[in-house]
């Protein structure tokens, strides 16, 4: 018998080394090596030996088998740009209990009720926890929906060539494990090799294929990131436990855009799309609060109206926190310094700093910076401002603000919402009816037009 080489492989990269160390040389990440058995190279199985691909004149490509159909979900359909492509592999990955097993049982659902044939393996519970989950979400009578309860790969292959489904859904990637290899199920290289398979047989068949995969924090289980350059999409599933919101996003999509945010709320018959989603974390506002700010913020081809929220609170510890919830870190640091420098608001420097982003949202766009400057300063100044007013607009080092992109879009849904002023870049177009806006060159200048500045007050 062969003898037995084990390897540490990181559970974040995939990266081998030979020894343990406490840092993956690949990716740098610590504590993500683990030891495993070494898998030699297997000999190709009858999936890799199907017949060689044919050349052909790039005009003859047929590319309307490869076009995305539609779940049936809306905001599912929103973030994959259209649907699901046959022959593709996507990954949905997400916090355990957030919902991913709802979604994708919801998803076959609306699938084999509109003709396909779906099939569902379940690693993790047995066919007939999921079954009580579909009479919840009234698709336990949908025909075309096949359920197989499997964690190994060729049980899992029986049955695909059984039902010979158009939609194959793995609950969870991390429970399935092919007894060719040496390595425990769950194991990188497990994880991996079975995401390898599922790729040819998605290929080789025309199936869409999604996976379910865990992310743990602590990151014991072998985490998604290996995946990433095995399938064709990635889907994360967000959203805190105790609120209702869901939100889907593409972090990597080979078939289109991965800036659409899809919205879900968890009810009590499993997760509705929330297409109108506009004014949906303004619902809680307050106000004449000091540091809020309403930013018209773009999610895809989507107008998102948030809130901002500053607080600044006198400390007498040498380094104050500074802390932001739902937006970077440095987007932060380089707003307080540009109000230090260019504004001349000096208020910060002994004092902590929190800025959060209201309802769980992440805001990633410059667009918003302007609205940051502006809660800080209006936290600072303990002047709040005016209830009806938006702000929206790059800023640069220079303290000067910058044109973003889609503006009239942003401010028409501004005026939908209520909103009826807006703080914009000096360059900006003309706003649609309804809203009025301020035209300001510099966040100095934005300060004092909203009277937060200290010389004004
Ligand atoms: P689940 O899809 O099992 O999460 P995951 O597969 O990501 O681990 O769903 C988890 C939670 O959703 C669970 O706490 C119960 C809740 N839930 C509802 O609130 N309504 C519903 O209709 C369903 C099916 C689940
Ligand atoms: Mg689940």
């Amino acid at each position: 018998m062969a003898k037995v080489r084990t390897v540490h492989r990181c559970t974040e990269c995939g990266g081998a080394s030979a020894r343990w160390q406490g840092r993956c040389p690949s990716c740098g990440e610590w504590n993500t090596l683990v030891e495993e058995i070494e898998e030699p190279r297997r000999a190709p199985s009858t999936l890799d030996l199907a017949a060689p691909d044919r050349p052909v004149p790039i005009a003859d490509v047929d590319v309307a088998e490869w076009a995305a159909r539609p779940t049936g979900l809306g905001e599912l359909d929103r973030v994959l740009g259209g649907g699901l492509v046959p022959g593709s592999v996507t990954l949905v990955g997400g916090e355990p209990g957030i919902g991913k097993s709802t979604l994708l049982l919801q998803a076959l659902g609306a699938l084999a009720a509109a003709g396909a044939r779906c099939l569902l393996v379940t690693a993790e519970e047995s066919k007939q926890q999921v079954r009580l989950r579909a009479e919840r979400l009234g698709l336990d009578a949908v025909d075309g929906l096949w359920l197989v309860s499997a964690t190994l790969m060729p049980h899992v292959i029986a049955a695909i060539d059984q039902v010979k489904p158009d939609y194959l859904v793995v609950d969870s990637i991390q429970t399935v494990a092919d007894p060719e290899l040496g390595s425990a199920p769950g194991s990188v290289a497990q994880v991996r090799e079975c995401a390898h398979e599922f790729v040819q047989i998605a290929k080789a068949r025309g199936v869409a294929v999604l996976l379910v995969g865990h992310v743990t924090k602590e990151g014991t289980l072998a985490g998604p990131r290996v995946l990433e350059h095995v399938v064709d999409t990635v889907l994360s599933f967000e959203g805190e436990r105790h609120h209702a919101l869901r939100m889907v996003r593409a972090a990597k999509h080979r078939f289109g855009s991965t800036g659409e945010l899809g919205l879900f709320e968890m009810g009590e018959a499993g997760l509705v799309g929330v297409p109108d989603a506009g004014g949906l974390f303004l619902a809680d506002r307050r106000a004449g609060v000091a540091g809020s700010v309403v930013v018209p913020t773009m999610e895809g081809h989507r107008p998102l109206l948030v809130e901002l929220q500053a607080l600044v609170a006198g400390t007498a510890i040498p380094m104050p926190r500074r802390s932001a919830q739902g937006l970077d870190g440095g987007r932060l640091a380089l707003l307080l310094a540009v109000l230090e420098e260019r504004v001349e608001l000096r208020a910060f420097a002994k004092a902590d700093v929190y800025v959060s982003v209201v309802g769980g949202v992440r805001v990633t766009e410059p667009g918003a910076d302007l609205a940051i400057g502006l809660a800080l300063a209006s936290a600072a100044s303990g002047v709040p401002l005016p209830d009806e007013l938006v702000a929206c607009g790059e800023v640069g080092l220079g303290g000067e603000l910058r044109q973003v992109a889609h503006m009239p879009r942003r401010l028409a849904e501004a005026s939908r919402l209520g909103f009826t002023r807006a703080l914009v870049p000096a360059s900006a177009p003309d706003p649609p009816a309804g809203i009025a806006v301020t035209r300001v060159a510099t966040l100095a200048e934005a300060v004092a037009a909203t009277r937060l500045s200290p010389a004004v007050r």
